[in-house]
């Protein structure tokens, strides 16, 4: 198990380039499953996520190449469709695979993805989208068995715009025979992605605006080579970041056109925010405000994903805060590590209630998952003294490298890598 070490009470200073998104680059790897032939793509985060995903490729029989952010995927062969249950636990975006074996295959074995730390995370509408699809399931000892004679375009609306399950949608939607509408569908950015990316090795998909998407299914697909845009939760975590500990900070290729409301409730907290073509400036002098409170939602509202990073800087703000979390129902986990440094959250119902105007004080806590991991990176930079996070394989599921990315800001951050035990030593 290895951790971060910050020496907090710091201002920042400095320049980064925000990596590729971990949530458009995991969809698009599953998209490349619908293509008997190479698909390319550029800037793809180098994040243990990215890792996962390229092993459930191997096992499907893709030949999948990273050279840093290059990933090269050639499905043009595929010997299995079947999620092993060690993958599914390790991420449960996984699901969203099947409709792409779906797709390919008209078959995909996969496991129900058990409760995970932010919350519950069913799949029940998974599962019902693509039944409208004309997808059976059978299943025995926790796996499913989704089977399609024939995958048919259907009209579907979503109960729910929920992310995974418009990609899954579209993902079958691509395979099967004639017209599919979504409706409803989640509007976050890496639905479009998604959709450029299949766009661009032939599919017919088409966004009609208002949450509607069209596939005609059956075109064939052909190789390409697609660009992951810029991580918005990776630039606004850095945006906390900047908030919590002071300072100024360029965020160069962050898309702050994803990230209008978080923009919005930094300039409450008395941040100066200038967009600009390649990047985002951010500084924060004087003092640090209460944002009063923040409601997360589906996109365009604040996203969820940026709920933990923004908690921990409230905890400093002038004035009482609140959040209220209406995307996942169990995701304030941190809590509990942000208070054993002084931050006296309160949980009720679906919001925390933040004092704030904490002088947080450094000690060792345990990231629990990977956006409450980065919340405590968050706030070490703002504590006094010195912050370990440990469990830090959660951090590195969506961030490349936080203490390469923060050093370059400024920070006075490092790795504390336990010696490892000395193996194999002769007695
Ligand atoms: C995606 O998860 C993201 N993950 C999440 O980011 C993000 O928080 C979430 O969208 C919301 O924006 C990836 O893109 C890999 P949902 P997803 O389906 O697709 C409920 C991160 O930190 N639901 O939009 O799983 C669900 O329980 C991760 O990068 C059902 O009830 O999110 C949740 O309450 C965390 N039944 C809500 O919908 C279902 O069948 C939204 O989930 C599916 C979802």
């Amino acid at each position: 198990m290895d951790a971060i070490w910050i020496e907090g009470n710091r201002t920042l200073s400095g320049e980064v380039t925000v990596q590729g998104s971990k949530n458009a680059a995991l969809p698009v790897l599953a998209a490349t499953l619908l293509v008997p032939g190479v698909t390319r793509l550029l800037n793809c985060p180098e994040i243990s996520d990215v890792s996962c995903m390229c092993e459930i490729l191997r096992h499907m029989g893709a030949r999948v190449e990273r050279r840093g952010k290059e990933v090269t995927v050639d499905a043009s062969e595929l010997t299995g469709c079947r999620i092993l249950p060690e993958h599914a636990v390790r991420m449960r975006s996984s699901v969203i695979l099947a409709g792409a074996l779906l797709g390919r295959c008209r078959e995909a074995f996969f496991f129900q993805p058990g409760g995970c730390v932010i919350g519950d995370r069913p799949i029940d509408m998974h599962l019902w989208a693509l039944g409208r699809l004309g997808v059976f399931f059978s299943g025995r000892e926790g796996e499913i068995r989704a089977q399609a004679l024939r995958l048919r375009g259907a009209f579907v609306r979503l109960p729910f715009p929920s992310v995974g399950v418009t990609q899954n949608a579209v993902l079958a939607a691509v395979g099967a025979e004639g017209t599919t509408r979504l409706t409803n569908c989640a509007r976050e950015p890496e639905i479009g992605a998604l959709c450029r990316f299949l766009r661009g090795a032939g599919a017919d998909v088409r966004e009609e605006g208002g949450g509607e998407i069209r596939v005609e299914g059956g075109r064939p697909l052909h190789a390409s080579t697609f660009w992951i845009d810029a991580d918005r939760i990776v630039a606004g975590t850095y945006l906390a970041g900047v908030l919590a500990a002071g300072g100024k900070a360029f965020l160069r290729q962050a898309p702050w056109y994803e990230l209008k409301a978080a923009l919005k409730a930094a300039r409450r907290m008395g941040a100066v925010v200038r967009t600009e073509s390649h990047g985002l400036y951010v500084e924060r002098t004087g003092r640090l405000l209460s944002p009063g409170e923040l409601v997360t939602g589906v996109y365009p509202a604040f996203p969820t994903d940026l709920q933990s990073p923004f908690l921990a800087a409230m905890c400093l703000a002038e004035g009482k805060s609140s959040i209220r979390e209406r995307i996942f129902n169990g995701r304030f986990g941190v809590a509990g590590q942000l208070n054993r440094m002084g931050a006296d959250i309160r949980i009720g119902g679906d919001r925390a209630f933040v004092p704030g105007g904490r002088r947080l004080s450094g000690c060792r806590v345990a990231a629990g998952e990977l956006r409450g991991g980065a919340a405590l990176t968050v706030a070490g930079l703002c504590a006094q003294g010195r912050t370990v996070v440990e469990n830090c394989h959660f951090i590195r599921r969506g961030y490349e490298d936080i203490v390469r990315d923060l050093k370059e800001l400024g920070a006075d951050i490092g790795n504390e890598t336990e010696v490892p035990p000395d193996e194999g030593r002769q007695v």
